[in-house]
């Protein structure tokens, strides 16, 4: 019978809902009763930290060292075999490793050496699953004729072509879970507090995240907030005798008028700030002006941890069994995606392109700086 070699890398910033999606890419190459269908047999072989474990090992010379991981061969991959992935749909992050190499990176464009390790590694697919960094490097590749394959994954959920990405739901639930606990505290102390999201150009989480546990206020990249409006709708909720009140603010999110809050200077090999701190300043604001007690809490990489909830779970397995139906078509140069309910693949070109955002006029409502209040009565926009 024929034999086909895939490889599967995860990259970017881990999350929940990455490990479902490798063991049911493999579950569904491996599949004995499909392989006789297909009269092919399918090998998986998993690339340890993104496209970085397919840039800094030369099959030939291997780094002394990298053998010590278990389980894991001198080449930084190792055979992915049913028995090795059977638990993994119930564990956070990613058995294989991430990372935020970009081996185009103009700096450094190391892509000759990518496309010179899979062709030694033997590798007929590369399965990527990522969010717009790496499915950029899969389209790049494509493009450059390796067979690729995308799986979407961002807690940010603003890859275009998807409506959904792994690990958001995860992610909502924590932060849900978070400001529950938040609750308690902010009651018995009468204070405001503001809850830092993640969320670079998006604001599903912070949205979604604060319309899931009710707070009263909600800020996102796509709508540059005005202080004086937040601190007069704290000391509106205050006249209507509210002990406490909880805001949720996107890493992204901006005062009008003002850039960005970054916790360190520089940027990654895909030119990202790393973003942080508007919480704190919106919490500083507060307190100044509206004179009312008001703490900040970032929840930063909590939002990418814990074990994968039900729904990533069961979105991993649709991609990862999804992504094999193209190998097994030969249709590459694809994303898998859901589309209304329905999963369905589109070109990584699309993948690639601008961010998916909230939109403001529709999914949002600039008055109250909060989710909308009206879904099915559309009220003409002001
Ligand atoms: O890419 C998703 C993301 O969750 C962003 O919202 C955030 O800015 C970034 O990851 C931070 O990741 P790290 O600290 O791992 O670089």
């Amino acid at each position: 019978m024929k034999k086909v070699r895939i490889g599967v890398l995860t990259g970017g910033g881990d999350c929940a809902g990455l490990n479902p999606a490798i063991k049911w890419v493999v579950k569904s190459a491996l599949d004995e009763r499909l392989q006789s269908e297909r009269g092919v047999q399918y090998e998986v072989v998993g690339i340890r930290d993104g496209w970085k474990g397919l840039v800094e090992v030369d099959p030939e010379s291997p780094a002394p060292g990298e053998s010590i991981i278990q389980g894991f061969d001198v080449f930084r991959s190792m055979l992915l075999t049913q028995e090795v992935v059977r638990t993994w749909d119930r564990y956070g992050g990613t058995f294989l490793g991430t990372s935020r190499t970009n081996p185009y990176n103009p700096k450094n464009d190391q892509s000759k050496t990518v496309l010179a390790n899979i062709e030694k590694l033997s590798l007929e697919a590369v399965i990527a699953i990522g969010g717009e960094d790496t499915l950029g490097v899969a389209c790049k590749l494509a493009r450059d004729g390796v067979n690729t394959i995308g799986i979407p994954k961002t807690i940010d959920k603003d890859l275009p072509g998807t409506d959904y990405t792994l690990g958001f739901e995860t992610a909502l639930n924590v932060i849900t879970e978070e400001v529950d606990r938040l609750r308690t505290t902010a009651g018995s102390h009468k204070r405001i507090f503001v809850v830092e999201t993640m969320g670079r150009h998006a604001g599903w989480l912070a949205l979604e995240g604060g319309e899931s546990s009710g707070a009263y206020i909600i800020l996102i990249p796509e709508h540059d907030f005005s202080m004086d409006k937040v601190n007069d709708l704290v000391l509106e909720a205050k006249g209507r005798g509210s002990r406490y009140d909880i805001i949720v603010v996107a890493e992204g999110a901006k005062p009008a008028g003002g850039g960005e809050f970054v916790v360190r200077d520089g940027v990654d090999g895909f030119g990202h700030k790393a973003l942080g701190g508007i919480a704190e300043y919106v919490a500083g604001e507060i307190q100044n002006a509206a004179k009312l007690d008001t703490r900040s809490i970032v929840l930063s990489h909590l939002q990418r941890g814990g074990a994968p909830c039900a729904y990533d779970r069961r979105m991993g397995r649709y991609f990862g069994i999804a992504a094999i139906d193209l190998v097994v078509k030969g249709d590459f140069g694809k994303m898998v995606s859901v589309r209304n309910g329905e999963i369905t693949a589109v070109p990584l070109e699309e993948a690639a392109g601008k961010p998916r955002l909230v939109d403001v006029h529709t999914e949002y409502d600039t008055d109250r700086y909060n989710g909308r209040r009206t879904i099915l009565n559309h009220i003409t926009e002001k």
